[in-house]
């Protein structure tokens, strides 16, 4: 399709649509299934070094419009288990591991392993809400401890997904580029919650969970606008995004590539060959020959 490749951190995506982490990543066969739905890279369920049951039920829950609201916990069957499942994807497309873990040095552990299985690059989970004591993207200081760990040990591109629940997600992202950050992901779903009128009580088990999903696009397309200006390093966009048009905002904004979550569930499997299409689409309507021709053009 029509100037879709794009590089980001050294490495190739055939088009900028990505699988975000956390949809449909803990199998190869399930992540086979968003490569065949037209993803250019897709990023794995975040791993720890244990294997994890996750929050109490319920977990997921949905928001209309087109929103979800999950407090899943982070559960995955550990870093060696995933680790097998990713050695079994082909290369067809680069993958992306995602780690999470209760300190610097565990954080670390899990990118060595994850590089030892043959993946592409390694996207730390800095911001997952929904478990306490993993969110070192709230505070400069302690995300640039895990980035400079990590980096310290894994020679592969190195993605710190961050939170706009941090006071400043701005100057979070400068200190992850500062400690050697390979690219930034903005964001991760936002803290929130839903009450139950007949029970009285917060629907999910866990109370609190993180929204995704179409409401979350305004803000994350204002993170990576604001992101963008402050860093040399690729952002990708992750937030809302469904369809082309949504990218290409993305992209004006100064993403590099966007990530695709809760729109799986409303477009289906074939959302990123749609999202891709709706690229080219716009692209070529106007004359441009790339996505790089548009990237970062709102700020000019
Ligand atoms: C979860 O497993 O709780 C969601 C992961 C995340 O939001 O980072």
């Amino acid at each position: 399709m029509h100037g879709l490749e794009v590089e980001v951190a050294g490495i190739m995506l055939k088009n900028p649509t990505m699988l975000a982490s956390g949809i449909m990543g803990l199998s190869a066969a399930s992540l086979r299934r968003a490569v065949r739905g037209g993803a250019g890279a897709v990023v794995a369920k975040s791993c720890s070094s244990q294997p994890r049951e996750g929050n109490p039920n319920p977990t997921v829950i949905e928001v209309p419009p087109r929103g979800l609201l999950n407090s899943v916990g982070l559960a995955n069957p550990g870093c060696r288990e995933l680790a097998e499942e990713l050695r079994k994807l082909g290369g067809e497309v680069p993958v992306i591991a995602s780690v999470y873990g209760f300190s610097p040095e565990e954080y670390a552990e899990n990118a060595v392993l994850m590089q030892q299985a043959g993946v592409d690059g390694v996207e730390l989970n800095l911001s997952c809400p929904n478990v306490e004591g993993t969110v070192f993207g709230y505070r400069e200081e302690l995300a640039q401890e895990v980035v400079s760990e990590v980096k310290r040990r894994v020679k592969l591109p190195v993605f710190a997904k961050l939170t706009a629940d941090a006071g400043d997600v701005v100057s979070v992202a400068k200190a992850c580029e500062e400690a050697g950050a390979d690219g930034i992901t903005a964001i991760n779903t936002l803290r929130a919650m839903s009450i139950d009128l007949t029970a009285r009580q917060p629907v999910l088990g866990n109370r609190v969970g993180g929204l995704s999903g179409a409401c979350l696009k305004p803000v994350a397309l204002r993170c990576v606008y604001e992101i963008a200006e402050e860093v040399r390093i690729p952002v990708i966009g992750c937030g809302g995004i469904s369809t082309g048009r949504d990218a290409v905002e993305f992209f004006l904004a100064g993403a590099r590539a966007v990530q695709i979550g809760t729109a799986v569930l409303y477009r289906g499997l074939n959302v990123f060959r749609k999202v891709a299409q709706e690229i080219a689409e716009y692209l070529e309507e106007r004359g441009y020959s790339s996505v790089g021709d548009i990237t970062g053009m709102a700020h000019r």
